[in-house]
């Protein structure tokens, strides 16, 4: 599996198909298992809106939003730390950026009834050295990747189910986003949607 070439999307590596039916499948359960303990909930913008897409967390940290901004969180909303990373998420992270320290935070996006996410830069974190990894599951969506500038120019990549994206050096601090998600176009879950995890160092 750790034998694919990335596409350069704009700087950022793109692995088509790294994770096979199985890889996703098993990833699809420890998503269920990190659900059962830190439920989905829908992050209310800064500008009093909640989110579209549904997350929750797993690691030392979770990403949070609500009136006062964004930020990360040792807790869940309800109080309660936010579960262990899995290891079959570590091993991958481990695989494909094997020279950085392990992973904080495992954001879970969860993408349903129309869901997107407007361009954004991941700057939350302390150090910016380290790469964002991110992982696709589910539905096929439209992401677009630009520079770290708002308005400089973007190019996209429709990202399948078990496809995984880098996003270290030049693009670390680069503008992206999903456009929009192909609800129904992938299987492997029972209803429509996507899943996405995003790995990073925090501290
Ligand atoms: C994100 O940038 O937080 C999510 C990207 C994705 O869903 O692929
Ligand atoms: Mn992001």
């Amino acid at each position: 599996m750790a034998e694919i070439t990335p596409l350069n999307l704009k700087g950022c590596k793109v692995y088509k198909g790294y994770l096979d039916k199985s890889a996703q499948h098993s990833l699809l359960g420890d998503v269920r298992s990190i659900v059962g303990k830190a439920p989905l909930f829908s992050p209310m913008t800064p500008w009093g809106k909640p989110m579209s897409v549904k997350m929750t967390s797993a690691g030392k940290y979770g990403w949070y939003s609500d009136k006062t901004g964004y930020r990360y969180s040792t807790q869940h909303p309800n109080g309660v730390e936010w579960p262990e990373i899995p290891l079959t998420i570590l091993k991958i992270w481990n695989e494909l950026c094997p020279d950085s320290p392990r992973p904080e935070c495992c954001l879970v996006n969860f993408y349903q009834d129309g869901a997107k996410m407007g361009l954004h830069q991941d700057k939350d974190e302390k150090d910016f050295s380290h790469p964002v990894l991110s992982i696709s599951l589910g539905d096929d969506a439209l992401f677009r990747m630009g520079g770290v500038q708002k308005n400089d120019s973007t190019e996209s990549v429709w990202l399948s189910s078990g496809d995984i994206l880098v996003m270290g050096g030049e693009s670390r601090l680069a503008y992206h986003g999903i456009d929009r998600v192909k609800f129904g176009s992938s299987q492997l879950l029972k209803a429509a949607g996507r899943i996405n995890l995003t790995l990073r160092v925090v501290d």
